[in-house]
């Protein structure tokens, strides 16, 4: 079922309206529209559909939702994200949790020698799971574990990076196209992180490189976003190499600027819940004597125009 008809559906029985508060986050923490707060939202009960309705307005106005003091089981987690669309299971099966195969485990967390999660994800700036044919709609990253400091992550509003390109750049991008792949920087990846595992012929069949817009248009509210990242995009198709190279880096370099992101740092239970179509994301990296833990849920989103 799509969003909008899932928000045309009566309730089946009349469920309370919890007394959320959604909060703009204030200048010097994030900036412009990106971020705001929620709080209150309790989702030990059904969520009614005013209040899914008004989360979900506000994650296509800010497009980075921070729940505070959410206490929610993984089941819950999984529940709730299944309320904005079908569920994406990642490719690492490897670190999902057992019993949740929609959770992606992010750790930098080691049990007997072994990684309980993927521990270097959101490394380089990207939009989750660009690669396939349909990317993800968003994220929830809900904190189990957090360090004393740093493992902070930082978000990057794409429909504002691209606002502010000159106007000769967006004509030359308007109907270019580039291809993105999730092997792309896995072997680098794996050289730094040795723990990171080798992907079976089965895991690499699974992730063949796809061809999206260079500037995407969000399905929901019509606004112009860019969308290529460092961590997954290769090329820009159909131009020489170093030629592509050089939009590519000019690009990467434009769409993270100061201007265009907000740092989150974690508190506990904090869940925040991006959009995958509006911003791009950065794990600014956790010292390695410090436990980390978060448990991600990644909702399918629509093929890209
Ligand atoms: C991710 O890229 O999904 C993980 C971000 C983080 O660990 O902060």
């Amino acid at each position: 079922m799509s969003l909008s008809a899932a928000l045309d559906r009566p309730a089946a029985t009349a469920v309370p309206t919890s007394p959320i508060e959604i909060r703009p986050l204030t200048a010097g923490q994030g900036r412009g529209r990106l971020g705001a707060e929620v709080l209150g939202l309790d989702l030990s009960r059904p969520l009614s559909d005013s209040d899914f309705r008004r989360i979900h307005q506000a994650h296509l106005d800010h497009h980075v939702l921070v729940f505070r003091d959410l206490r929610i089981t993984p089941a819950q987690q999984v529940e709730f994200s299944r309320r904005f669309g079908p569920l994406q299971i990642h490719v690492l099966h490897q670190f999902a949790l057992a019993g949740h195969p929609e959770i992606l485990i992010v750790s930098n967390i080691k049990e007997n020698g072994q990684p309980i999660g993927l521990g270097d994800a959101g490394h380089y700036w990207h939009s989750d799971l660009s690669y396939v044919e349909k990317p993800s709609l968003g994220s929830m990253l809900h904190a189990q574990e957090l360090p004393a400091e740093g493992g902070d992550t930082l978000f990057a509003d794409q429909h504002a990076a691209y606002d502010a390109l000159p106007e000769k750049t967006k004509q030359r991008i308007a109907h270019l196209r580039a291809e993105h792949s999730y092997l792309c920087k896995y072997e680098e990846l794996r050289a730094r992180s040795p723990w990171r595992p080798k992907l079976t012929p089965e895991q690499i069949a699974k992730v063949p490189p796809h061809v999206h817009p260079v500037v995407r248009t969000h399905p929901e509210t019509g606004r112009k976003a860019l969308f290529v990242s460092e961590h997954f995009t290769t090329r820009i198709v159909g131009l020489p190499e170093d030629e592509s190279r050089a939009l590519l880096d000019e690009l990467f370099a434009h769409s993270t600027r100061d201007e265009f992101v907000y740092r989150h740092r974690w508190q506990a239970h904090d869940m925040v819940f991006w959009d995958n179509r509006s911003v791009m994301h950065l794990a600014a990296g956790t010292p390695e004597h410090l436990r980390r833990k978060l448990y991600r849920s990644t909702i399918e989103g629509d093929a890209v125009f």
